[in-house]
């Protein structure tokens, strides 16, 4: 397989100033005051680079009126067990782990029976979308909520499962909860519907595209594909349906033998037979010896799209997006209506893909052909000059034809097939997100592993993360595009910016970009829970509005069309002990044998404004 040099990268110094003079060409005037008060600054160019943090944000957004969260409230000095948000701003908590899908569902009992959490809201919120009811659009929907993972010991009260039946449990409470949801009385509370459903690791499922019926799919067993696994971001396509994402499921595939050794298609995927979960001791599809399963894995790895108006609708991994790290699938209608997916993979030095559909959306949403069947899949290289290159991921691709027998091979494993073209390694990218100006953004949310730099992630190690932007030729669907480094995480010096490895991201259409965080939130003075932060990407201020509980992540992002309604997760609150008696127990903080509980934040204004305003 070719070598890729990666070395070759200018100084620090030179990158970032090169990076934020691109500003200049990208979003207009506003890089300067940007440079000082928000991101980095280079002081001179002959000197040693020096990341300078403002203390102060002293630009008064017309996008942003509220009080932010200040560092010093948010800091702790023992564990905060309850959120906090701006004083224009309330918040309730809905949709706790375990409770029912619709009003007449099983009640929350724990540890839950299988049967139960199959028909209760699973564990590990993460990305969601609220698709709005046409007659009640704004207090009214389906909610598609994606439940990443959850920790066995919250689950079940042990470190792994001990019988067929809490593998069971484990698995129902992975995938994906389709619920109604409405406010009533002013509370938002689950309402029932025929739409309501959950899809877990056994739901059957379908494939589409190039892999569907390739032999890479089958099992010697004849297993059907079934289930879901580590859904973390997500997408929304204009024809209303739901893209849920496979992150991290290599982690699921283990095995009971220690002379198990992954083929070199396992090993860019990490599937190493080591699993978190302790499913293939009782359920040999995970298995990774088991050699009647022995293509399992591969089914694994994929957008699944799922109708959530329509309970019978079988979900569909589409191959054509390929198989990796997913974290999100972020959807823009390009020129010609042809649907571009843009997907980052996160892991360190993995890659950010986009996908374009071979036609017009509309024209194959009504031939009954699925726009994300077919298509071309592009990988990114950022260049040193800050122009980039998509380049595709094909047999066309001439050095791709030499390595790969199908393009269904290059799907399945694109992590190989990027570093053959030479695609740049990035830090974990994590979500994408899209403002009007058709710029796009991409956190990158750390990287400590990252020993040598590139142009679009220049820290060597990447501790707190940073954010990428770029924009494509042609309407989302060309082949070139411009980019620059739209800030580091300003987490280095004590600054009412803090903030750490930004992870969810969402962009209104007035160019409020809204940063989710998972990581550590602390400088040297402070440290604070992760929170909800809303940037102004036209003057580069930015506010504190919510922050978490001890232990958890802030993630996944939906709003009700006005934008008046927001809702965002707390994920794993408490898992850090990964036991359920650690005195964590949010948000039953009262309760004698409580545990904790992952939950979703409905987030308002006082005054009934624009969320974020
Ligand atoms: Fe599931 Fe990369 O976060
Ligand atoms: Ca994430
Ligand atoms: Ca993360």
């Amino acid at each position: 397989m070719a070598k890729i040099d990666q070395t070759q990268s200018p100084p620090f110094h030179e990158v970032v100033q090169g990076a934020i003079s691109r500003r200049n060409v990208l979003a207009g005037s506003a890089s300067a005051a940007l440079l000082t008060m928000f991101g980095c600054a280079v002081t001179n160019q002959n000197q040693r680079s020096n990341l300078v943090i403002s203390k102060q944000t002293t630009a008064v957004s017309p996008l942003m009126q509220f009080k932010p969260v200040s560092v010093r409230e948010a800091a702790i000095t023992s564990n905060r067990q309850w959120p906090l948000i701006s004083d224009d701003y309330d918040f309730e908590l809905i949709l706790p782990w375990g409770d029912p899908i619709e009003p007449s569902g099983p009640k929350f009992a724990w540890p839950p029976s299988p049967e139960n959490q199959a028909h209760q809201i699973g564990i590990g919120h993460d990305g969601m979308w609220f698709f709005p009811d046409p007659n009640n659009p704004n207090s009214k929907g389906a909610l598609a909520l994606n439940h990443e993972f959850g920790s066995t010991a919250v689950i079940l009260g042990k470190a792994v499962p001990q019988n067929l039946d809490e593998v069971r449990v484990s698995q129902h409470a992975h995938g994906v909860s389709v619920l109604n949801i409405e406010r009533v009385k002013g509370k938002w509370m689950v309402v029932g519907g025929d739409n309501v459903r959950r899809i877990h690791v056994n739901t059957p499922v379908e494939f589409s595209g190039p892999v569907a019926e390739h032999e890479l799919l089958k099992n010697s067993a004849g297993n059907k594909p079934m289930g879901t696994l580590n859904n973390c971001a997500m997408g929304h396509t204009p024809w209303n349906t739901y893209l849920t994402c496979e992150e991290n499921w290599p982690f699921y595939f283990g095995t009971t033998s220690s002379e198990f050794e992954p083929t070199d298609e396992q090993k860019p995927y990490n599937l190493t037979g080591r699993s978190f979960y302790g499913w293939h001791n009782f359920d040999p599809r995970f298995d990774l010896r088991s050699e009647d399963h022995t293509n399992e894995s591969n089914r694994f790895g994929w957008v699944v799209e799922i109708d959530p108006w329509d309970a019978q609708q079988v979900p569909v991994k589409h191959t054509a997006l390929g198989r990796f790290g997913h974290e999100g699938a972020t959807v823009a209608v390009g020129k010609d209506d042809r649907i571009v997916v843009y997907m980052g993979d996160d892991m360190g030095g993995e890659h950010v893909y986009k996908f374009v559909s071979s036609g017009d959306y509309n024209k194959m949403v009504r031939d009954g052909v699925s726009p994300l069947s077919e298509g071309r899949l592009y990988v990114a290289r950022f260049n040193d000059d800050f122009s980039g290159d998509w380049l595709e991921l094909s047999t066309r691709n001439s050095s791709l034809a030499e390595r790969f027998d199908d393009d269904a091979e290059i799907l399945t494993f694109p992590r190989i097939a990027s570093k053959f073209v030479g695609a740049t390694p990035m830090d974990r990218p994590e979500w994408i997100a899209i403002t009007p100006t058709q710029d796009v953004y991409c956190t990158l949310t750390n990287n400590t592993g990252r020993t040598t730099p590139n142009a679009a992630n220049p820290l060597a190690p990447n501790v707190h993360g940073h954010i990428v932007r770029w924009r494509d030729e042609e309407e989302y669907t060309g082949t070139k595009f411009s980019w620059d480094v739209f800030t580091l995480a300003a987490n280095t010096q004590q600054t009412e910016n803090l903030f750490s490895s930004p992870d969810g991201l969402w962009a209104d259409s007035d160019g409020r970009l809204f940063i989710e965080t998972d990581g550590n939130q602390s400088d040297d003075e402070n440290t604070i829970n992760n929170q909800l932060l809303v940037m102004d990407t036209n003057s580069g201020e930015i506010r504190r509005l919510f922050t978490g509980v001890s232990g958890c992540e802030i993630t996944g992002l939906a709003v009700t069309p006005d934008q008046k309604t927001m809702f965002i997760n707390i994920q794993h609150p408490g898992i850090e002990a990964r036991s359920p008696h650690t005195g964590r127990t949010f948000p039953d903080l009262g309760g004698v044998n409580a545990i904790p509980r992952d939950c979703t934040v409905v987030l308002y204004r006082k005054d009934g404004g624009i969320v974020g305003s």
